[in-house]
């Protein structure tokens, strides 16, 4: 059977790794973005359909729900990123709250308003997979919480589906290259530290996340659900 998948933020860096997998695997690919013409030049490149939609707008999200017709096989939430990046840092009241609410919108509204509008789309055997970050477990920051934050949601998505037949999980990924995450701003000195706290010695790609997307979208892992994946070659460590 062909699955149709949903990649949020499937234009880009994680995103259209994921995408571009799901599609060679021979499944229906839909992505979307903020940019259009970013969007539409990666969906010709992989053969996937483009729907462009801030997910952090609930309208748009609507209108992304209506246009994608009525079944889904999978959701992966990959939108986000953090939106403090180039900006100076707050220490006015209002500039401290302007830039959670940020991060909050981007991170975690993003993935909670989309699933809500295709949840009803997803046939029995279907899985919503969202993304976080190793941010969640330290970062002091609007972004950290926001993930955090997304991570439990997860968790009780998953109880919340579970009857159905359907199935959530978070994939968190450490220190990823060859995306625009810090755009352009990761100095050499902070790199090598993200690097060195591998137990790999190396930096993770997007075809590192793409690999689990990919696994926990699969038969094989239908009894994995309300987890968190790290992907982040030993950064954090769990039991
Ligand atoms: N790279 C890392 O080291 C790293 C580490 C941990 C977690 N992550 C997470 O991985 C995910 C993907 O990040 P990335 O590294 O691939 O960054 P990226 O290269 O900047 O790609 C982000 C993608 O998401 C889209 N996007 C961002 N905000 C959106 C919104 N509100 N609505 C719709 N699309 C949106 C972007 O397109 P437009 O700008 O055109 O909308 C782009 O396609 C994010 O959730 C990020 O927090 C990344």
């Amino acid at each position: 059977m062909t699955r149709k998948v949903l990649v949020t933020g499937g234009s880009g860096g994680i995103g259209k790794a994921v995408a571009a997998r799901f599609r060679r695997a021979g499944d229906t690919v839909v992505i979307t973005g903020r940019d259009g013409a970013r969007l539409a030049a990666t969906a010709k490149e992989i053969d996937a359909e483009p729907i462009a939609c801030d997910a952090a707008d609930p309208r748009q999200v609507r209108e992304l729900a209506e246009a994608i017709g009525p079944e889904l096989d999978v959701v992966v939430n990959m939108a986000g990123g953090n939106t403090d990046i180039g900006r100076p840092s707050a220490t006015d009241l209002a500039d401290v709250a302007a830039s959670w609410r940020a991060n909050l919108d981007a991170n975690l509204l993003s993935a909670v308003l989309t699933t809500t509008a295709v949840l009803d789309k997803l046939r029995p055997g279907g899985t919503v997979i969202n993304v976080g970050s190793i941010g969640a477990e330290y970062a002091a920051s609007g972004y950290g919480a926001a993930k955090a934050a997304l991570h439990a949601w997860t968790a009780g998505l998953s109880a919340a589906i579970g009857p159905q037949g359907l199935t959530a999980n978070l994939v968190s990924p450490g220190y990823i290259e060859e995306t625009d995450f810090f755009h352009g701003r990761l100095t050499d000195q902070r790199r090598e530290a993200l690097i060195a706290a591998t137990h790999t010695g190396r930096a993770g790609n997007p075809e590192d996340i793409a690999a689990t997307v990919e696994f926990l979208a699969s038969t094989g892992a239908r009894h994995i659900t309300g987890q968190t994946v790290h992907v982040n070659g030993g950064a954090h460590t769990t039991r």
